[in-house]
């Protein structure tokens, strides 16, 4: 099989065809599917029913893989988080209940792990039960947005830095979502509001739900410009919209792209995935 990209959007998104998942890949595919990642920021592969080893053996193939956080409730350190409304008997888990409303944090545009030290390079889900209707995924791109900011703008926010904060994102769903230990175990991390994603040399805005305020500056004086640029990022024409298929698997690069689920009606309908994802490669 020979590998295909085609683009989705303007400035975000593309479908890979002619790859199966199933089977490890050769250097050769893997090189062209990371190259296909840094061009489009989203991929999306259908068709692909793996299993969590196959799709572990996938992420490996692009790159060192990232381990849960051992606090996580959906991974536990291992290598894959699900994320579920359907608890370990594979009964829906009521819309209000905490593990609800800590997974309703993604509904919020965000960058996976821009809380940590390190962030994130990439995700990888998995669709393994879709709802009839709701719960897409959108995904905006940071660097579509950064390359459009007027040129004053890009020159005042040059040397910012933001606190992302796991604590900050959740407050924003609701208070006790994380306990103690959870929260002393994600201090927030600093990182600059534009980055350079080593790979292409391109710039990123990196904002979203993690980032809480900019350093040095006044908490709300930081948030409104942080605001101000989520909105900007978020415009429709930076924004591919993904509408699950059972055994769909897409990619993100979250350098460069920012993402949040949408609604469905949990309390009726399951949604079932599973994520893998690469870490920033030191080398
Ligand atoms: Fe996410």
């Amino acid at each position: 099989m020979t590998i295909s990209i085609t683009q989705l959007t303007e400035h975000i998104g593309a479908r890979v065809d002619g790859v199966d998942l199933t089977s490890p890949i050769d250097n050769e595919t893997a090189e062209a599917v990371l190259s296909a990642l840094y061009s489009h920021s989203v991929l999306v592969f259908h068709g692909q029913p793996i299993t969590d080893d196959q799709h572990v053996v996938f992420t490996e193939s692009l790159g060192p893989l990232q381990m849960t956080m051992v606090n996580d409730p959906y991974g536990g350190g291992g290598p894959i988080n699900v994320i579920s409304n359907v608890d370990e008997n594979g009964d829906l888990i009521p819309p209000d209940d905490s593990r609800s409303l800590y997974q309703a944090g993604n509904t919020l545009w965000h960058s996976d792990g821009a809380f940590k030290p390190v962030p994130l390079k990439a995700s990888l889900l998995s669709a393994k039960e879709i709802p009839p209707e709701g719960g897409e995924t959108e995904f905006a791109s940071m660097r579509a947005a950064y390359d459009a900011l007027p040129e004053e703008r890009k020159v005042e926010i040059e040397d910012l830095v933001a606190e992302h904060s796991m604590a900050y994102s959740r407050q924003q769903i609701g208070s006790g979502i994380m306990d103690d230990a959870w929260l002393k175990a994600t201090p927030p991390a600093h990182h600059p509001l534009a980055r350079t994603i080593p790979e292409t040399g391109e710039k990123a805005l990196l904002v979203g739900a993690y980032a809480s305020q900019i350093v040095g500056w006044p908490v709300e004086k930081g948030r409104k410009l942080l605001e101000e640029l989520l909105v900007w990022t978020t415009q429709p024409e930076f924004v591919y919209r993904h509408e699950w298929q059972d055994h769909d698997l897409v990619i993100w690069d979250n350098r460069s792209a920012v993402h949040r689920g949408r609604p469905w009606d949990n309390g009726t309908y399951k949604r079932i995935m599973h994520r893998t994802t690469l870490a920033i490669d030191a080398s």
